[in-house]
Parts: structure tokens; C-alpha cells; sequence
């Protein structure tokens, strides 16, 4: 919002991360945000305080940006959102609107309106759609912006924020755009799910997925996005907001079986991983070690919530398996049975198998020749299609399907 030209303060109940946003320094890892951050600095676009009236006393507009987590019941957990307007209620100035921006249930708009319980102050709701790893481009270059408020003035003042942003712009009410988040976020999910149920297909009858997704996606009715095939999607949304959605039909006294089935295909698909390597390493996983390149919940990101890659990883060690990963940006992560190495070349050695998990770029530029050596075995299983598989096959790896091809 800073470099909209508007002026921000920030403000956080962690004040170890006021400190750093103040010293320039970024909490998260976020390719070209450091240096928006120095940016709005240098420009006195943005303060970061600990002082909650500071903040929020001057202030037109105030975004909640609190988590959401999930509750035990599968259901979002709104007491950051109620708390944070709990304790804005007297300081907010008359006219002000208070927005969510938060990943919020259907109906959370009006639980904001009681928790700060003032006729001169106004809720709306503008759900956030970028993703981790291409943040900043999604919000320079979202595919469209919500803004949901009980009138049509209030959903313009907030939506009037983005007007250097070119993009469709959705004026709506507070439940229909606290709904489009989680219907957009779970419909892709059901897509991914789908597009790894159907490369497992290509797998057993010998087709190659990749062609099979671009034949599908040349279709725009079903679009070329979010058609890779991999070891099941997850990160700080997919997993939650499926979960959510199906609870808040649930609250509704409705059910969206896709959803459900959504959430089970996943758990098979890293499933389906799992038995991979341990029928290729001979059925049987007690004393073989395996290296796995990557993670993080997908590329470009520090991020491992919720990651495919670690659901992979805690299956291949339950069936007995040791597991030695290298991630280009996690070198700590407390699992019993996982050892991180700091070079993919370090993983490698003595390995039974290799297991790609997390589609980061360099390791398309790993070397074969010099991997396949240091391992003791030559299973590779790429799940994120990164390997030239001919390189490798032609350099001695072998590449084992899920299932034998049956010939139709
Ligand atoms: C997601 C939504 O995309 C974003 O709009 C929302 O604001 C937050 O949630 P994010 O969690 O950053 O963003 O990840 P995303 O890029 O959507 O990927 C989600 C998962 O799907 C990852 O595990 C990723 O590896 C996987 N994925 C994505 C695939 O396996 N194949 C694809 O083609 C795309």
C-alpha cells in the first residue's frame, strides 16, 4: 500500500518485528519485497510501530492482517481478528473503515461490527490472492480486486486505495467476498487434486502427463494455470481454507463432498509418493536411506507449512526409511528420522534413492553424472517434473512408474 504512495503504519503485537521493519530488514523471505521495503522507507512512506494508538488514531483506513489458523474442528479461528478489533474500538477516528483483509468465514464482517460496536465506524472485507513466492507481482498484477461493504460508498472508498492498479475491481457485499476467497482457494485445490489423480493415470497407461495437461489446458474453459502435476499441494492456505469452507458449509447444515474428496485425493497423492519409492528400493524401506531435493511447500519460498514435501518425508520415515533433504533456503527443521545436508551433491551420497519434492530452479541445473555417482543406488523419482529425465535415464538413473503400464 506504501508504494501506492499512500502513507502506512504498520503495526504489530511482535515487537521484535516492528524493530526490523523499522531497521529495513524483512521477516520473510519474498523475492523483490526487500527491496520495496527500502523503497517506502527512503520515501517516509511507511512507519512501523509498537503503539497501537499511534497507529491507528490518525488512520482512514485499517486493515486486520492477523492470522486465521485453523481450530480443532477444522473451522478458521477468528479471535485474532476479534481481538485486534476489540482493541482498536476507542482509538479508531469517526468515518473510519476497518478492513479485513484476513481469510475470514462467511459472516465474520458482522462479528467485527459487534467486537468494535460503533454506528461511526465501517467493516469491509478485501480478501488477499496473492501467492507466496510471487507476492509482490500478484499485487502489482492481481487478476482482479474485492472489496465487500454493506454500501456501495464504503466498498468504493477502500477499493479507490487501488486506483493506480489496473485490474477488474469486484464491488460486493461483506458475504459474497469473504465467500470468493474460499471458493477460489478450494476450487483450486479440487483442480490440483484432479490434475495429480489424472498424472497418476497418464502414469499407468504410459502417457505422458505433461502432454495430457497441455491438451486439457489449451481448453480455456479449464485454463493452462495450476495444471503441474506434483506430490500434492499444501502451504498456509489450501490445507486451512478447504478445511474451512467444508466447515462452513457444514454450519450451514450443507455438505460439498468435492471438498472432502479434494482434501483425501491429497493425502493419496503423497501417499502414492511414498509407495513409489519403497516398491522401487524393493518394498521395504528399514535401513535404506533417501535423499530428497526441496522442503518448502513449493519454490520460491521459506515456507514449509503444511508442505507436501514433509507429509512425503514423515511417511518415507514411518515405513523405516532415513532421510537426508537439502533445501536452498531451510537449514533447520527438527523431524526424528530427517537430516538436512547443504548441498543436493551432500544428500545425494551414499542414497538408495533420489526424491525430488519442491520444483526450485537450480535443481534443474544439477549435475547427473556427478549425483548418480556419489549415490549408492540410481532410483529417481522427479515429482516435480525439474530433471531432464532422458539426461539422467541416458547417465544410468532409473526412473520407476508408480504401477506397471498395462498395454490397452
Ligand atoms: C494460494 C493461492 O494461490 C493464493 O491465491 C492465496 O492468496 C493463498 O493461497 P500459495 O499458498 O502461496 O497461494 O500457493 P500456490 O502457489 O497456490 O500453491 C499451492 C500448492 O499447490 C503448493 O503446494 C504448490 O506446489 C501446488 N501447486 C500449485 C501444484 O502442485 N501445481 C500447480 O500447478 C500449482
Amino acid at each position: 500500500m506504501a508504494s501506492l504512495g499512500h502513507d502506512v503504519v504498520g503495526y504489530d503485537i511482535d515487537p521484535s518485528k516492528v524493530d526490523q521493519l523499522k531497521a529495513g530488514i524483512l521477516p520473510i523471505y519474498e523475492p523483490g519485497l526487500d527491496q520495496m521495503l527500502t523503497d517506502v522507507l527512503a520515501k517516509g512512506k511507511l512507519r512501523a510501530t509498537s503503539k497501537l494508538a499511534e497507529a491507528i488514531s490518525d488512520a482512514e483506513f485499517v486493515f486486520t492482517c492477523v492470522p486465521t489458523p485453523q481450530d480443532d474442528d477444522g473451522s478458521a479461528d477468528l479471535s485474532y481478528v476479534i481481538a485486534a478489533s476489540q482493541a482498536m474500538k476507542s482509538l479508531l477516528k469517526p468515518g473510519a473503515v476497518v478492513v479485513t483483509k484476513s481469510t475470514v468465514p462467511v459472516g465474520s464482517a458482522q462479528r467485527v461490527e459487534a467486537a468494535i460496536d460503533r454506528d461511526d465506524i465501517h467493516v469491509a472485507s478485501n480478501p488477499e490472492f496473492l501467492r507466496e513466492g510471487a507476492a509482490v507481482y500478484d499485487f502489482q498484477n492481481p487478476d482482479r480486486i474485492v472489496v465487500g461493504a454493506r454500501s456501495a460508498d464504503v466498498a468504493q472508498r477502500v477499493m479507490d486505495l487501488y486506483a493506480k492498479v489496473e485490474c477488474p475491481k469486484v464491488l460486493t457485499s461483506q458475504p459474497a467476498a469473504e465467500l470468493i476467497k474460499y471458493a477460489s482457494n478450494s476450487f483450486l485445490a479440487i483442480k490440483l487434486s484432479f490434475v495429480n489423480d489424472v498424472a497418476a493415470l497418464c502414469e499407468a497407461a504410459g502417457a505422458d502427463s505433461r502432454e495430457v495437461m497441455r491438451g486439457m489446458g489449451l481448453d480455456t474453459r479449464i485454463g493452462n494455470r495450476f495444471l503441474e502435476p506434483g506430490p500434492g499441494w499444501g502451504g498456509s492456505c489450501f490445507p486451512k481454507d478447504t478445511r474451512a469452507l467444508a466447515s462452513i458449509a457444514d454450519s450451514f447444515g450443507l455438505q460439498i463432498p468435492l471438498i472432502a474428496a479434494a482434501i483425501a485425493s491429497n493425502e493419496t497423492a503423497h501417499k502414492r509418493v511414498a509407495d513409489r519409492v519403497m516398491n522401487a528400493l524393493g518394498g521395504s524401506l528399514v535401513g535404506k536411506t533417501i535423499a530428497v531435493l526441496g522442503l518448502t511447500f513449493k519454490a520460491d519460498t521459506d515456507d514449509t507449512r503444511e508442505s507436501p514435501a514433509i507429509s512425503v518425508i514423515e511417511r518415507l520415515i514411518g515405513r523405516g526409511g532415513k532421510v537426508v533433504a537439502y533445501d536452498p533456503l531451510v537449514n533447520k527443521y527438527d523431524l526424528a528420522g530427517l537430516s538436512l545436508a547443504d548441498s543436493p551433491i551432500a544428500a545425494a551420497t551414499g542414497a538408495q534413492a533420489l526424491v525430488v519434492l519442491t520444483e526450485w530452479a537450480e535443481f534443474k541445473s544439477i549435475d547427473a553424472k556427478e549425483i548418480l555417482s556419489a549415490m549408492s543406488g540410481k532410483v529417481v523419482i522427479d515429482t516435480r517434473n525439474v530433471f531432464d529425465q532422458k539426461t539422467w535415464e541416458t547417465t544410468g538413473a532409473t526412473f520407476p512408474s508408480t504401477v506397471s503400464p498395462r498395454t490397452i
